[in-house]
Order: structure tokens, then sequence, then C-alpha cells
């Protein structure tokens, strides 16, 4: 992303959520009562205005962004029901689990990492919406591309602890060695029972042997959003990846599963979910 701007994919996947929880309780997905004051007036017209040619170019991709964000919010609150003392979130963006589930306070610590232009848009944001910053969130500044994830120890990240790792929306944007890195920091370093859950993007969406609009359009804005698509995983190895990589009990979503599991009865009109990602919870072995 571009070094000293707020990330407008963040942005974008923000729009989604608000667009998604704007539905009525029975037909949603996911709710996130806060995402619509992360999009700005310019982005919320400009996307209405384009959203049934997007959706016509790139079927699935707003059904996929919404399940994946239940897929972790499902993920969370089990986690929280087996007593995670600690939530790193990587890559935030405008995430808001921090201040939406209530019971994490004052059981689990929560960081908060983020590319640094990001996360002062955020926190600016955070204090009109909630007033003040809940004291038990810890903002970690980290650009990825010139710095590690060690930067947690210094703000009180405990690697003894039972820790659950979020890691939504951003694999795909970074290079090799940072998701390598990434995932041997939470291997490395955090107590038993500890897991991640993040998504990701087919290898085959990358150099063009699967063909989808999305990618062709992210690719082409990449000059204004910085945020290139760059990262893939070959469809079926996800298993393989991160058992060479020290995981276990690897529970992989596909497109069809992401469907199966949260577009059935009123949000049976979804009929795709976007092919080319997939998402995977695995605990540290
Ligand atoms: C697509 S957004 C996802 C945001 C959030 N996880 C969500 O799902 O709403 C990608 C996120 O990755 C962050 N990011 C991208 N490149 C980064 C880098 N080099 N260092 C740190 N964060 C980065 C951006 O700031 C942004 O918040």
């Amino acid at each position: 992303m571009k070094r000293n701007q707020s990330s407008l994919t963040a942005e974008g996947i923000a729009m989604a959520r608000a667009l998604e929880s704007s539905k009525p309780a029975g037909e949603r997905v996911c709710y996130d009562p806060y995402a619509r004051q992360f999009v700005s007036s310019w982005l919320w017209i400009l996307g209405k205005a384009t959203m049934g040619y997007a959706t016509r170019r790139s079927p699935g991709v707003l059904e996929f962004l919404a399940a994946r964000t239940r897929f972790i919010d499902d993920y969370l609150q089990c986690g929280i029901a087996d007593g995670i003392q600690q939530l790193v979130i990587l890559g935030a963006g405008f995430d808001t689990r921090a201040y939406r589930f209530e019971r994490l306070r004052g059981h689990a610590k929560v960081f908060e990492v983020d590319h640094p232009a990001t996360q002062r848009v955020k926190i600016a944001k955070l204090e009109k919406i909630l007033g003040n910053l809940p004291s038990d969130v810890t903002f970690v500044p980290i650009d990825f591309r010139s710095e590690t994830l060690d930067k947690l120890f210094a703000r009180g990240y405990d690697k003894r602890l039972k820790t659950l790792i979020i890691w939504e929306g951003v694999t795909m944007y970074l290079a090799a060695d940072a998701v390598d890195a990434t995932l041997a920091f939470v291997a490395g370093n955090s107590g038993a029972g500890s897991s991640i859950v993040f998504d990701y993007i087919y290898r085959a969406a990358l150099d063009g042997t699967m063909k989808e609009n999305e990618v062709k359009s992210m690719q082409r804005w990449r000059g204004v959003t910085g945020e290139g698509l760059s990262f893939g995983i070959a469809r079926g190895r996800i298993e393989e990846f991160l058992a060479q990589r020290g995981f276990e009990n690897i529970v992989n979503a596909d497109s069809d599963a992401l469907k199966k599991a949260y577009f059935a009865g009123a949000n049976q009109k979804a009929r795709v979910v976007a092919p080319v990602y997939a998402i995977v919870h695995a605990t540290v072995r």
C-alpha cells in the first residue's frame, strides 16, 4: 500500500460490511453496526452508484466478504468461550471486533496491528464513535514491508498466552516471505491452544489460469490503491502449506462450503460466493 495513504481496500471492505449489516436481521450474514462510519461520503456515493455493475461483473465478491467476516466472528465466539487470553488482529483496517464483542472486555488483551497510515485514521474515527478508546485495546503500528511482529513484545504481548490471531483480507497483498514470517511468528510465539484464521486467494487466480474479473479490477486499480494482489496458495494445498509451517487441525472453507454454511433460507438469493478465495482456521501444533 502507499506509504502515507490509509488503506482504500480497508474502506471498501468496511463498505461491504455496512451494506450487509443494513439488511434485515434474518437476511444478513454478518452484522457490524459501526462499519458505515468508517466509509467516507465520496466512497459511499461512488460505491452505491457502481454496485450493480460491479456485482454483475464480479458476482459473489460481496457474498465472500460477508461470509468471511461471519466465519471469523464464529471462530472468535468459540475462542472466547474456550478462554482465549489474547486476540491479535493483523492488518486490522476497520475491523471492529474489539468493540463489537463485549465478552472480550476484561478477559482478553486485544492488539490491533496495522500500517501506521491506516491506523491513524482508524483511531481518529474510533475516538469520534466511542468517545474514547478502550484501555484494553493496544494499537501497534507496523509496516510489514520493513518491520516484524517482534514489535508486539514491547507493547505487552505475552507469548505464553492462548491467543487467537485474525488475519482478514491481508495475505493476498503481501510478499510470500512476509506471509511466512507472520506464520513463523505465530507458530513460535503463542501459548498452548493458540490458533490463526485467515483468508487467501488461489494462486491460479493470480497467474491467470482461473479467469476472474474481480482479480483484473483489483490489478487495474493497484496504481490508485497501492494494494495489488501478489500472494496466493494453490487450491487443495492449504493443509500441506500450513502443516509445513507448524499448524494442525486445519479447517478450510472454500466458496461451496461458505455458501452451504451461510447462504440458506432468506439468504439463498445470493447464488454464488466468489470461487477464487477460501478461508482457513488452524491451531498451532
Ligand atoms: C483489505 S484491508 C483489510 C482490513 C481488515 N482486516 C478488514 O478485513 O476489514 C488490508 C489491510 O492490510 C493493511 N496492510 C496492507 N499492507 C500493509 C503493510 N505493508 N503493512 C501493514 N499493514 C498493511 C492495510 O492497512 C489494511 O488495513
